[in-house]
């Protein structure tokens, strides 16, 4: 199996998702502006995985900073902490693991630099092996929801590329498949960056899992079939009141999915959960490059200077969901209380 990346030697590795499935190639990060860029560019993308990258990306950053004064030191530590911060906006996973590792810095902060270095490292390695756990125990809560010989559809890719390992959404489905479930799965090619087509197809038949690739405008043709079960997405947050946002495209499959009576479920760790958002309508949605609608693999298909929109993102309301998958359980409706409730448990 690959790695989506790995913290060794003061060096971040991770795999290129932009140049998958062509291409298996490897980049090494080795300063957080590196990170930061990878994570910028989608070398590295989805939400726990951007995640785990900050942390190591804050690790890093930290081992390079030449002092011995921990004011000096903290001070240089938010310049780098701000960098990782801005290589994108939607994913709470990023700012999450920015401020743990801020918040495990300050607590050994009346120690030597090098301790705190030390304890950074820890952390962010911590991160790192904490998120597979979570999306195994995801996956356990997840794949009981899903009967033998069901196929699921999902969006984007909520994979072991997505996370440290195993992954969201299919986390649940690999989970199903290892409960010894026949599981189908159709994968939406998801524009305009393919995330589906060229991620979830590729991870998803590196496993040996069933899986159709559609494009995305045949999601609605495929449920009014009856051959769609139900659907299972990851998120990028998930406000207080269980509004998702997730890849755009999420929302239309969630309404089709109403429309058909087909079950919508959303799986994330609890790190995805932003309970300083009342609701998803104060979720910030990433606005991406015009190429990436205007171009397929660096080709130009549409007119030139044709005018664009481009949100990467789009916000699923919490009416339109079934129950969202977490590592502490399956939560539902009444949101508000029960997220609170597994967020503080
Ligand atoms: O723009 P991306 O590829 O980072 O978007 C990814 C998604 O929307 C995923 O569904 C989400 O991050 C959950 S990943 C487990």
């Amino acid at each position: 199996m690959f790695k989506t990346i790995e913290y060794n030697d003061g060096i971040v590795r991770m795999i290129d998702q932009t140049r998958l499935p062509c291409e298996t190639i490897y980049i090494e990060c080795k300063t957080g502006p590196e990170v930061a860029e990878a994570i910028r560019k989608m070398v590295v993308r989805g939400a726990p995985a951007i995640g785990v990258a900050a942390a190591m990306g804050v690790s890093i950053a930290a081992q390079a900073i030449d002092t011995e004064d921990p004011l000096f030191f903290f001070k240089e530590l938010e310049k780098q902490c701000d960098i990782l911060a801005s290589s994108r906006p939607t994913a709470v996973n990023l700012f999450w693991a920015i401020e743990r590792m801020k918040r495990t810095g300050e607590s050994v902060a009346n120690g030597s630099v090098k301790k705190i270095k030390e304890r950074l490292k820890e952390e962010a390695h911590r991160i790192y092996q904490e998120d597979i756990e979570t999306n195994k125990t995801m996956g356990r809560h997840g794949q009981e929801l899903i009967r033998d010989g069901a196929t699921v559809m999902t969006h984007c890719n909520a994979g072991a590329l997505a996370t440290a390992g195993y992954g969201t959404a299919l986390g649940v489905i690999r989970a199903a498949v290892e409960a010894g479930k026949k599981i189908r799965v159709y994968a939406n090619e998801t524009r305009p960056f393919l995330q589906g087509a060229r991620l979830t197809a590729w991870e998803l038949k590196e496993d040996n899992i069933p899986v159709k690739l559609i494009t995305d405008n045949m999601a609605g043709y495929f449920m009014r079939k009856r051959e769609i079960d139900l659907i299972i997405v990851g998120a990028d947050r998930i406000a207080a009141n269980g509004d998702v946002a997730n890849k755009i495209g999420t929302y239309s499959l969630a309404v089709l999915a109403k429309e058909h009576g087909i079950p919508f479920y959303v799986a994330a760790p609890i790190s995805t959960l932003d309970l300083n958002l009342e609701s998803g309508e104060q979720i910030p949605i990433e606005e991406r490059s015009r190429e990436e609608v205007t171009h397929i693999g660096g080709k130009r298909f549409a007119p030139e200077d044709i005018e664009v929109a481009h949100p990467a993102f789009d916000m699923t309301p919490n009416a339109l969901i079934h129950a969202i998958i977490t590592e502490k359980g399956v939560i539902r409706s009444p949101f508000i209380e029960n997220l609170k409730k597994a967020k503080l448990s």
